[in-house]
């Protein structure tokens, strides 16, 4: 008998683990704050990818626009759907999907491509940026957001920490923090046949909100957040879980600004990246 072997996904497997919901509650307002930015109006065709649990796909539906969350974690896709089902949001669809490869999509179907901390986190960079540009219609954008490596602020450095606490990566393996090195971007969307001119670059802030103390939003990304959840397993393992959780918990203090010790808030630094398809 011919045994069928499943192949897990690592990337799928990272975003299914844990609640990103969970997180996600945290970033809402910053959410709706960058869309308000992005020019959406009723009708627009719009592509959120790693779209997560809707955090920016709602607010761009209440604005009308038509769209199309595309999501490699199941749960979160089916978390979206329900979001979008409470608010009534008959223009709002999310479905599960790679980031490299989008074989659903046609060509030049999107007026806009919004990816916050998302496509960023799929692998084969060149395959996203490929893929981003073939599925936006010619005049049409790209709006990236993506956390910047060495960066001070809170993501990069949670990232930064964990890392030290997890095995290597395998070889070959290529950083998603290079999504925030503007060589790399730039590199990335020249392959994918876009003029370096068309690609524009600032820095932005997100905020993570939390009514609650910092140390008890170290627990909701140890409990929740896969990236963190695998460093504590990592770390456990080596005897050395309460050091991460010591260092995890001295950076989200330090980075509260909130002036308050029952409600968080802090800002994270971020590269946003506008690309226009000529
Ligand atoms: C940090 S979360 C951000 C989610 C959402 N954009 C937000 O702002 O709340 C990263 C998201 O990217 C998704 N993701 C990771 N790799 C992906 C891939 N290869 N294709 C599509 N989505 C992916 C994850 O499942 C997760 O929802």
């Amino acid at each position: 008998m011919n045994a069928i072997v499943q192949q897990v996904n690592p990337n799928k497997a990272l975003w299914e683990k844990g609640d990103f919901t969970r997180i996600a509650v945290s970033m809402r307002e910053s959410g709706e704050a960058l869309v308000r930015t992005l020019g959406v109006e009723r009708g627009l065709k719009v592509l959120d990818l790693g779209c997560g649990d809707g955090t920016t796909a709602l607010p761009a539906a209440r604005l009308g626009a038509e769209v199309l969350g595309v999501d490699i974690a199941r749960n979160l896709v089916e978390a979206g759907n329900r979001r979008a089902r409470l608010e009534g949001l008959g223009n709002l669809r999310f479905q599960e999907g790679d980031a490299s490869e989008l074989t659903d999509l046609k060509d030049q179907s999107f007026d806009l491509v919004v990816s916050i901390f998302g496509a960023m986190f799929a692998p084969k960079p060149f395959d996203v940026a490929q893929a981003m540009v073939r599925v936006t219609r010619p005049g049409g954008r790209i709006v990236m957001g993506n956390w910047i490596p060495g960066d001070p602020t809170l993501v990069a450095q949670i990232l930064r920490i964990s890392a030290a606490y997890t095995p290597p990566p395998p070889p070959g393996f290529i950083s998603p923090m290079t999504w925030g090195i503007e060589s790399h971007v730039i590199e990335r969307f020249a392959r994918a046949g876009v003029p370096q001119q068309n690609v524009s670059f600032m820095r932005d802030t997100y905020w993570f909100r939390f009514s609650g103390t910092a140390s008890h939003l170290v627990d909701e990304f140890r409990r929740y957040y896969g990236p963190t959840m695998n460093a504590f397993e990592a770390a456990e393992k080596d005897g050395r879980g309460q050091d991460l959780r010591n260092e995890l918990e001295a950076l989200f203090e330090t980075q509260n600004t909130s002036g308050r010790k029952d409600v968080t808030s802090i800002p994270a630094t971020f590269l946003r990246v506008t690309v226009a398809r000529g």
